[in-house]
């Protein structure tokens, strides 16, 4: 594709209103975190509510870190408490949209009392402080009222994506040793119904540690509960006070699990806490989307996601800000329902993903053109690359060449937006993500630690510990060392640095440029993905002896998905396309139907090294269609990359 080559300097209308006003501003507030990055931290986090001050700032055990150490708080008193002494109380913090079109909103006033209800609802069970609670549920008002009733009282929230399988979820729940789930009958995508307790069901016949049940019902599906276990949400909410006393939780306290892919089969269990993680959203909500009292934001995530947690929940709620929520699919019931959305609720931020523009882009400007989105007057993107052309079409048919877009690069493992443009400061170029924010240390470096030089590729590393950083990966912090702090390790001349995963370059302006990950790990349609857990799903099958899963660029999805798969000589004869439905089939089992490869190639085996090492390399260069470019010196059998580039199938 063309590059296009431009810059976009904040619009003066919009600079004169923003946080931050010019560049110069912005400027300062660099100079003043690199001076002293932990007290430009701890500036940020006075801007919550805490029951005690820290006694220590910052600990650094590498490559541990400890944020406002003594401190108390809570999140879901600074969500919600915080904001009840004034007008805000009757401010919306919740419009709903339901994908068959109902609508609700809930002011802070509302959700707070909700937040009470189910809080003690979860006490009540038994549910105490340090336990973690799954949620499994779609995007419902609910799924927010759960995330912060167990912040409330301290249970760690485990929330599993709606999208993900029974096995999935049965997964995380024994990883995390989860005591009890939150789930809902069913939820509505694309016109269909999920059955979310269904599949709940499945999962808990594999997992002892779920005492107690509790479903939302959101639809009139016939439900089957059970006995003892299961509870219906309005029931047990229903006899529950509409207060409830904020835990006073150290500011270490683990807030959530997330589990993400990497680079092994098994997710990994992301553990976030309490201080530094607020302070760092609600800091980043506030200067990336230059979050005002009247905004309506409006972020197209699931809360099944990082960019949920931070910025459909924590990062507007704790600033007081009024989010859109939307249960559904955003071509239901015609493809225009995002702006009908935007148009109806005089949306004024708009956050998604480069995966849901190309979409856009694919489904016509007719369909935006139909509704007036002057209300719109900032956007965003997240999750993967931007290429500029789609940039450019984000800027123009959805902007109107008037809204600045801050393109966010950040990690479920980051916890915040690292790397982004602050809208009133920051001039833009299309396809990067600009500057690392105020007090994060980001550079691009070469494998020997050097840094690379303007436009040398390299790695993207973090060199300065960060308050929303992950603390490790739950139960296994033998592989939180490995996977982030092993490329670049402390050594007694060397601090050791955050490796990020993903490949990078800085060009002349000093401005960031994701090239994309490193690792086998994938993003399809904005999920994140490891192509090793869908191989393990594949090697489950009896026929599979082997299975490679590499990913081809895709203009919709970003990237599709290609399995190479070797059969045994059981499968002889057998009728392949079959086999190629089940392959796909099993995978949504094990994790779920956004996993599914696009493509199944049966080969008769598979590139190895010489010492047995399967050569993804050659594998993703033959599915690319570029032909095979790199050193192929290791490779065991030439024969074997001759047919699979002639594509022949056993
Ligand atoms: C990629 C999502 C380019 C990157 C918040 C990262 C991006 C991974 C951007 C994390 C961006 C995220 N530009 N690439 N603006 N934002 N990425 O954990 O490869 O789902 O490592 O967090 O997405 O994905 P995750």
């Amino acid at each position: 594709m063309a590059k296009v080559d431009v810059k976009f300097s904040p619009h003066k209308a919009f600079a004169k209103e923003a946080h931050v006003a010019t560049k110069a501003a912005l400027s300062r507030m660099v100079d003043e975190a690199s001076e002293d990055v932990v007290s430009f931290w701890e500036g940020q986090a006075r801007e919550l509510a805490w029951f005690a001050p820290w006694r220590k700032p910052f600990v650094w055990k590498h490559p541990h870190a400890q944020w406002f150490v003594g401190g108390t708080t809570n999140a879901s008193m600074n969500c919600l408490d915080r904001h009840l002494g004034g007008w805000r109380k009757s401010k919306a913090a919740i419009i709903w949209e339901g994908e068959p079109g109902e609508t609700r909103t809930l002011t802070y006033q509302q959700l707070h009392a909700e937040v009470c209800r189910a809080a003690n609802a979860l006490l009540k069970l038994g549910v105490q402080r340090g336990n973690v609670v799954a949620i499994y549920m779609g995007m419902v008002p609910e799924a927010i009222v759960a995330m912060l009733a167990c912040a409330r009282i301290g249970a760690t929230h485990n929330v599993v994506f709606g999208g993900f399988s029974s096995e999935a979820l049965k997964e995380r729940m024994n990883d995390s040793n989860a005591v009890a789930l939150i789930t809902q009958d069913a939820a509505w995508r694309r016109g269909d119904l999920v059955h979310l307790k269904a599949a709940a069901d499945a999962a808990l016949k594999g997992c002892k540690s779920v005492q107690h049940v509790i479903v939302l019902q959101r639809t009139s599906e016939k439900t089957a509960m059970k006995l003892g276990r299961d509870h219906w949400w309005h029931e047990i909410l229903a006899g529950a006070s509409r207060t409830n006393e904020p835990a006073k939780l150290p500011s270490e306290h683990p807030l959530f699990i997330l589990y993400t892919s990497g680079s092994t089969g098994k997710p990994k269990g992301i553990l976030h806490t309490t201080g530094g993680y607020l302070t760092q959203v609600a800091y980043s909500a506030k200067l990336v989307f230059d979050l005002k009292e009247d905004d309506v934001y409006f972020c197209t995530a699931d809360i099944g996601w990082i960019t949920g947690h931070s910025y459909i929940v924590y990062g507007p709620l704790l600033n007081g800000a009024t989010i859109v929520m939307y249960e559904g699919a955003p071509n239901w019931p015609e493809p225009n329902r995002f702006w009908d959305i935007i148009e109806r609720h005089g949306v004024t931020i708009f956050y998604t993903a480069p995966t849901a523009i190309r979409a856009f882009i694919k489904w016509g400007e007719s369909w935006p053109a139909k509704h007036d989105l002057s209300s719109l007057r900032l956007l965003g993107t997240v999750g993967e690359p931007i290429n500029p052309e789609v940039w450019m079409w984000y800027h123009s048919v959805i902007g109107k060449q008037r809204c600045p877009i801050v393109d966010t690069w950040w990690q479920t493992e980051t916890g915040a937006i690292m790397i982004s443009p602050v809208p009133g400061a920051t001039t833009t170029k299309p396809g990067t993500a600009t500057k690392p924010l105020p007090g994060i240390a980001v550079d691009v470096v070469r494998k020997d630690g050097t840094s690379c030089d303007v436009n040398e590729g390299g790695l993207l590393v973090v060199k300065h510990p960060w308050p929303s950083m992950l603390r490790t990966i739950y139960g296994n912090d033998v592989r939180y060392r490995e996977a982030y702090w092993s490329e670049f390790p402390k050594t007694r001349k060397h601090p050791g640095w955050y490796f990020t995963g993903d490949g990078a370059k800085r060009d002349k302006d000093g401005y960031i440029w994701i090239i994309g990950r490193v690792d086998d790990v994938v993003n399809v349609s904005g999920h994140r993905l490891g192509t090793a857990e869908i191989e393990s799903a594949l090697v489950s099958h009896k026929l599979v002896a082997e299975a490679a899963v590499v990913a081809r660029p895709d203009e919709l999805k970003g990237h599709a998905l290609v399995a190479f798969v070797s059969l045994k000589s059981s499968a002889k004869g057998l009728n392949t396309d079959k086999l190629r439905e089940e392959l796909r089939a099993l995978v949504a089992k094990e994790i779920g139907h956004f996993a599914k490869p696009d493509e199944v190639r049966f080969a008769e085996s598979l590139p190895k090294t010489r010492s047995g090492k399967i050569m993804r390399r050659l594998l993703r260069e033959i599915v690319s269609g570029f032909g095979v470019t790199g050193d192929v010196s290791t490779l065991e059998d030439m024969s074997v990359l001759e047919r699979l580039h002639k594509g022949d199938e056993e």
